[in-house]
C-alpha cells in the first residue's frame, strides 16, 4: 500500500489510540498460563498482538471475543498442549521472545517462526539463558529463528543481561516461573517493567532491588480481569505532531504513563514541549493520563544513557521533532536501534536524506541540527511500523507530497492509523 500525506495547516482534535502493545501481548500469555478466566479489554488490535493470539490458540487455549473484549480460559502452568504446526510469530520481537522462556519449559518440543524481519533479529540473547537454565534450543546460524525449542524441566539461574532489554527479562522470569526456586535478572538499566507488574496481579511473588528483579516458582497464577490503558508508544506520533504543525493543540485519552514507558514525555518536556497531563488515574496496575499537547517551540537534546530503554520505540519519531528543533539533538547508547524490525539507524539516515535533511549517523545513535527544511519525496517503511508512521508525520511538516511505499506495516501496531492522522489534520 502507499499512503500520500501532505503538510498540515492545523492539528485539532481529540484521539483515542490503541491499548497498549506490551501489555496486550502478556495478558494473553499470562492468562494462558493462569488458572481460571481472564478477561482483557481494550486488547491492541494490531497484528503483533494477534500473533501472541494465534500463537496461545495453537497451544490448544481457548480464547472468545464479546464486546466486552477477549476472555481467555488458563490452562495452568503447564496445560498447554503440543502445537498442531509451527507457531508463528509473525513480524513480533515479543511474540518470540516471551512464548520461548514458556515453551522452554512444557514437556514437549515446539517450533516458533518469524517474518523475513523477524528472523534476521537476534536470538541469542534468550537462547544464552534458556540454555543455563537446562533448555535445548535449535537456531539457525547466528542464532537467528526459526528456534526448534526441546523443552525441559528448568532450573532456576541469575542472569546478567548484557542489554536493557524486557524481552529478555521477561522471557527469563517466566522461564523462572515454571522452576523449583528464585530466578532473578539483573539489567545495565531498567527497561520497561510491565511483566512484573501484571505478574503480580497474578498473584505472583516478583521482587525488585535496584537493577535486579526476582520471581519465585513454581507460581500459581490467578486470571484476573486487565483492563488495557492507551499505548504511549502509539500516543508518541500525534504527540510530536502537534508540537511540530502550527496551531495544533490536541488531546490523546486514556494513554498508559508507567515511568519506564515515560521517557518520550521527559525528554519532549525538556525540548520545550507543551503537554499537560490531565485526568491521573490508576487501570489494571498500570498509571493512566489524558495528553494535552500544543505547537511549541523546541529546542535540541542530548538523549543518552538510562533513558535510552525508557523512549527506545520513541527515537524514530523523536528525531523527526529534532529536524525542526532549535540547535543539536545528539541521541547515544542507542545501539538497539540496529536490531529492531529494520535498522532505524540506517532507515532514518536514507528517508531524512530523501526529504531533503541532513543526519550524522553513529554505530549507537544520530545527531541532527535544526531547523531543517523538508521537501516530499517518495519514501520506504522498510517493513517497519514507526518508520512508516515517523515519515507519515514528517510528511505533515514537508513541502509538497510525501508518499511512503510500504505503509500498511502501521497495522502492526495501529490499524487505523493514517486516518486518524487526518482526522486530526487540516491541510
Ligand atoms: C518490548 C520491549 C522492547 C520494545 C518492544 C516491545 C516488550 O524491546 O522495543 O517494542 O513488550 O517487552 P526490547 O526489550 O528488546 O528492548
Amino acid at each position: 500500500m502507499i499512503q500520500s500525506i501532505k503538510r498540515a495547516k492545523s492539528f485539532q482534535g481529540t484521539v483515542t489510540v490503541p491499548g497498549d502493545k506490551s501489555i496486550s501481548h502478556r495478558a494473553l500469555m499470562f492468562g494462558a498460563m493462569a488458572r481460571g478466566e481472564t478477561r482483557i479489554a481494550n486488547l491492541a488490535p494490531g497484528k503483533d498482538v494477534q500473533s501472541t493470539l494465534q500463537c496461545i490458540e495453537n497451544l490448544g487455549i481457548s480464547v472468545e471475543a464479546d464486546d466486552k473484549g477477549i476472555h481467555i480460559r488458563g490452562a495452568g502452568l503447564k496445560g498447554f498442549h503440543p502445537p498442531q504446526s509451527a507457531l508463528n510469530a509473525g513480524n513480533s520481537g515479543t511474540t518470540m521472545r516471551l512464548l520461548a522462556g514458556i515453551l522452554a519449559a512444557q514437556p514437549f518440543t515446539s517450533m516458533i517462526t518469524g517474518d523475513a524481519s523477524l528472523s534476521r533479529r537476534p536470538m541469542d540473547r534468550i537462547i544464552v539463558p534458556l540454555s543455563q537454565m537446562g533448555a535445548h534450543i535449535e537456531a539457525q546460524p547466528g542464532g537467528t529463528a526459526p528456534l526448534k525449542i526441546h523443552g525441559k524441566d528448568l532450573h532456576p539461574i541469575h542472569y546478567h543481561s548484557s542489554v536493557a532489554s524486557a524481552q529478555v527479562k521477561s522471557c527469563v522470569l517466566l522461564a523462572g516461573l515454571h522452576t523449583r526456586g528464585v530466578t532473578s535478572v539483573t539489567e545495565p538499566a531498567i527497561s520497561r517493567d510491565h511483566t512484573e507488574r501484571i505478574l503480580r496481579e497474578f498473584g505472583a511473588s516478583v521482587t525488585q532491588n535496584d537493577l535486579t528483579v526476582s520471581v519465585e516458582g513454581p507460581a500459581q497464577l490467578q486470571g484476573i480481569p486487565i483492563s488495557v490503558p492507551g499505548d504511549i508508544s502509539a500516543a508518541a506520533f500525534f504527540m510530536i505532531a502537534a508540537c511540530l504543525v502550527p496551531d495544533a493543540d490536541i488531546r490523546i485519552r486514556d494513554v498508559g504513563i508507567n515511568p519506564t514507558r515515560t521517557g518520550i514525555l521527559s525528554s519532549l518536556e525538556r525540548m520545550g514541549c507543551m503537554i499537560n497531563l490531565n485526568n491521573k488515574r490508576k487501570a489494571g496496575g498500570e498509571p493512566v493520563a489524558d495528553l494535552m499537547i500544543r505547537s511549541s517551540r523546541l529546542r535540541g537534546s542530548v538523549i543518552e544513557g538510562d533513558i535510552i530503554p525508557q523512549l527506545v520505540d520513541e527515537i524514530p519519531v523523536l528525531a523527526i521533532a529534532a529536524l525542526f528543533a532549535e540547535g543539536t539533538t545528539r541521541v547515544k547508547d542507542a545501539g538497539e536501534l540496529r536490531v529492531k524490525e529494520t535498522d532505524r539507524i540506517a532507515a532514518l539516515e536514507k528517508n531524512i536524506r530523501l526529504m531533503g535533511g541532513e543526519i550524522d549517523t553513529f554505530d549507537d545513535g544520530f545527531s541532527i541540527t535544526g531547523p531543517q527544511k523538508l521537501k516530499g519525496a517518495t519514501l520506504d517503511s522498510f517493513g517497519d511500523h514507526r518508520i512508516a508512521m515517523a515519515f507519515a508525520v514528517a510528511g505533515l511538516l514537508a513541502d509538497g507530497e510525501t508518499i511512503i511505499r510500504n505503509a500498511e506495516c502501521a497495522e502492526i501496531s495501529h490499524p487505523g492509523f493514517y486516518h486518524d492522522l487526518r482526522v486530526l489534520s487540516y491541510v
